[in-house]
């Protein structure tokens, strides 16, 4: 059946390559003829570069997990891996790869099977954990009749990231409070996330110092540089406008529209995490840009056709931090989570901090949970980095203000997403107390 499709599809693509390269809108809008020979919907994680067949399939159609490291093995590696591959080579583990193959991505994760895709591409039934750990009640009395689908639906473990749940972990952080004494966010450190210059001189511009070409001028724009932090630090109209390619043909190759790449010289850091998330991982594939019109979430219908690029978050000509921290998400996202966050504490802080009214970083912004700054105040472009499993959130973000009990009560409590945390958690997961009595019988013996 595979080779069958298989076939069918790289003769038609030969064939209709010609009328489809003039017919389609560019490669944005999703090929009928080509969505046609996906055998199902592809995953949430995976659907915005479904018509790119090959970035998994090899040429003879098969897919090998080959694909799947080359995108995944930092984020895995990050997350201090639970099971990697080589925890298997041990011959006496052999056994238990005869009941699943754990060295192979593809016996947990297929494609195109929404029947079976459970969330973050899962597709084996959940309680699988159990067929590699089956005594685990021996030495721990504590998991003694607990359902089989516990270990990864109750919010106490995962398969790859246990990082925000290791024992020593846990036990480092019972007892705290639900707000830290001091809560708040990493700022800013100074200047720290350039790159290099890019050979621009880094003194002083003003309005009358912009170099764009006489027919590109325009007293708006410049005015609007002029005060913004490229002006004041020497970066000029060429600085970002300079479109190499064309160097040539007109004498200083100006582009009126410059994207991410002539960013990157200056912001690698940001280039990149942008490129590896949902926002950015279209062009990183080779193909258009995202647009909330191919989005599967909720997104405000005039927004259907801004192209994800970084301006679709800050002016280029006058980046703001605040505005791109919230006003520019809510641009374009409307699911409820989202709507539900000016309902929030979280929003209030953020209000009362740009009103001045409290130290900076009290506030709680979308970018806060979604786009954390990390300890050397560099700030994670990619917001898919944290998002799943939701705990993730936890080191990143939520305990720089709340203690780990209450953190991981409100990441386990399914209605808290969609009010985007403006209760209190109802449930209480059980880890930490457990974890307690654990070292504590470990003391008495
Ligand atoms: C993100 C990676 C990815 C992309 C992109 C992708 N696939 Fe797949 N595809 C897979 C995986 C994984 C499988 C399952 C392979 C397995 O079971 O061994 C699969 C299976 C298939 C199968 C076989 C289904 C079956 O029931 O045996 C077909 C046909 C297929 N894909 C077609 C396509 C076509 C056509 C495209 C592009 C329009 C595409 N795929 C894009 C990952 C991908
Ligand atoms: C071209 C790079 C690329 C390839 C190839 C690729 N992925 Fe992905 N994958 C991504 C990106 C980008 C995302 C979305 C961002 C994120 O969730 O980290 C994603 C998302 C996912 C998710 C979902 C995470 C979530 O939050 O829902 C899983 C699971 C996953 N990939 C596993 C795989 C497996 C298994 C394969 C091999 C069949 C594979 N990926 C192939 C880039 C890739
Ligand atoms: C034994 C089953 C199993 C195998 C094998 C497996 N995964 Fe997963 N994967 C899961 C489960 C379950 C989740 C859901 C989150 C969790 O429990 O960690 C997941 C989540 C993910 C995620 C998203 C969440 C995260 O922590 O980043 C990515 C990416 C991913 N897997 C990639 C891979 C890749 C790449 C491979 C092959 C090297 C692989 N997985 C092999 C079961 C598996
Ligand atoms: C294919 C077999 C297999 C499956 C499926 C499996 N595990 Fe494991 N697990 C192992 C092996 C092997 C180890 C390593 C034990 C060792 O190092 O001695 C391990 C280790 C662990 C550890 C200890 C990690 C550490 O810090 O060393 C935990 C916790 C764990 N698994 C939980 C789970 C959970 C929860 C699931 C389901 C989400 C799961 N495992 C699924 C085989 C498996
Ligand atoms: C930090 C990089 C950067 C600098 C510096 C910069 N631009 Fe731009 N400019 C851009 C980007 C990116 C776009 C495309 C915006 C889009 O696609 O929405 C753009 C678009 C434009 C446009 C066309 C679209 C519009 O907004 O009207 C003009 C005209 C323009 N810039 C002129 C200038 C002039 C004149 C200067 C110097 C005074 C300048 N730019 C400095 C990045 C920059
Ligand atoms: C030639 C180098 C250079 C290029 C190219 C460049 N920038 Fe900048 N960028 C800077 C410098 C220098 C600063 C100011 C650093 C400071 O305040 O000390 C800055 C600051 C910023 C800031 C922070 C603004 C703030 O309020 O502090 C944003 C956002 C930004 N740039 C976005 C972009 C985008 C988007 C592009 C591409 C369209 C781009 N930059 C291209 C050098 C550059
Ligand atoms: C989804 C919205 C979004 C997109 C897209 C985006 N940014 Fe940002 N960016 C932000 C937010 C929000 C902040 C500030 C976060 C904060 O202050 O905590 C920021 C901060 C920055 C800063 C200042 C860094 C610092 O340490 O203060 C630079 C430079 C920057 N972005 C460059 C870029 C470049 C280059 C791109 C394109 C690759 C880009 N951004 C795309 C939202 C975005
Ligand atoms: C120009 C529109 C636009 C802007 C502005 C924007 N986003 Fe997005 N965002 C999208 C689209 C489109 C997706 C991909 C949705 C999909 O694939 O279904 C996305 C994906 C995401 C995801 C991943 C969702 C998932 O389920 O994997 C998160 C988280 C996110 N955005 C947060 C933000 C935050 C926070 C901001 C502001 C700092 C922001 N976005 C700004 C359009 C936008
Ligand atoms: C207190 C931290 C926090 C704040 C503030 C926050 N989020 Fe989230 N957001 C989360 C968490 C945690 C998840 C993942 C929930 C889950 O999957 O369990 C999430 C999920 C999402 C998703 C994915 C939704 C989906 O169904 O897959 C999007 C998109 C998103 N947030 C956008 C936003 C936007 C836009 C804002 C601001 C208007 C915002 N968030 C504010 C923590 C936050
Ligand atoms: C910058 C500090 C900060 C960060 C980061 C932060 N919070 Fe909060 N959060 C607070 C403060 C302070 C309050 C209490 C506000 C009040 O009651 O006025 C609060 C309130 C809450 C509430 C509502 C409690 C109630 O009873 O109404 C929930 C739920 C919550 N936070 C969850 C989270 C989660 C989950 C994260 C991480 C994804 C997070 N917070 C990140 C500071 C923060």
């Amino acid at each position: 059946m595979l080779k069958v499709l298989w076939t069918s599809w790289c003769c038609l693509t030969a064939l209709g390559a010609g009328y489809l390269c003039l017919a389609l809108p560019g490669d944005g809008a999703a090929s009928p003829m080509s969505t046609a020979f996906l055998p199902g919907e592809t995953t949430h994680g995976h659907h915005q570069i479904e018509m790119n067949c090959n970035i998994c399939h090899l040429p003879d159609g098969g897919v090998t997990d080959k694909s799947c490291i080359d995108c995944h093995s930092e984020d895995l590696k990050q997350s201090r891996d639970t099971h990697p591959a080589r925890k298997f080579v041990d011959p006496m583990k052999a056994v238990l790869l005869q009941k699943l193959d754990a060295q192979n991505c593809l016996s947990c994760h297929v494609e195109h099977q929404e029947e079976r895709t459970h969330a973050m591409g899962v597709t084996v039934p959940v309680d699988y954990c159990w067929h590699c750990h089956e005594n685990v009640a021996d030495d721990r009395p504590s998991h003694r009749g607990m359902a089989f689908s516990s270990c990864s639906n109750a919010g106490c473990h995962n398969y790859h990231d246990n990082t925000a749940l290791y024992e020593n972990f846990l036990s480092r952080h019972t007892g705290e409070p639900a707000i830290l004494a001091e809560p708040q966010r990493p700022i800013r450190k100074f200047q720290q996330w350039l790159a290099d210059s890019n050979g621009q001189s880094d003194k002083q511009l003003f309005a009358k110092d912009a170099d764009a070409p006489l027919e590109w001028k325009n007293p708006d724009i410049s005015e609007a540089w002029a005060v913004s932090p490229h002006a004041v630090k020497g970066v000029n109209c060429s600085g970002c406008h300079t479109d190499s390619a064309a160097v040539d043909a007109y004498a200083i190759g100006w582009t009126q529209t410059p994207n991410h790449e002539s960013c990157v010289a200056c912001h690698e850091s940001e280039v990149g995490g942008f490129l590896e998330g949902k926002h950015g991982m279209r062009p990183a594939g080779g193909l258009s840009k995202m647009t909330p019109e191919l989005a599967r979430l909720p997104m405000h219908a005039a927004a259907a056709h801004k192209s994800l690029d970084c301006s679709a978050c800050h002016d280029p000509h006058k980046p703001d931090l605040q505005f791109a921290a919230f006003e520019a998400c809510r641009s374009c996202h409307d699911d409820q989570h989202s709507r539900s966050y000016e309902q929030s504490s979280h929003f209030q802080l953020w209000k009362q901090e740009l009103a001045g009214e409290t130290t900076a970083g009290s506030g709680v912004s979308c970018a806060t949970c979604h786009m954390s700054r990390d300890s050397d105040g560099l700030v994670n472009h990619n917001q898919n980095a944290n998002l799943r499993p939701n705990e993730k959130m936890a080191r990143t973000v939520c305990m720089n203000c709340h203690g780990l009990q209450f953190t991981l009560d409100a990441l386990a409590d399914a209605d808290l997403k969609n009010n985007c945390y403006s209760t209190a958690p109802t449930a209480s997961v059980k880890s930490l107390q457990m974890v307690k009595d654990w070292f504590d019988s470990k003391k008495k013996k």
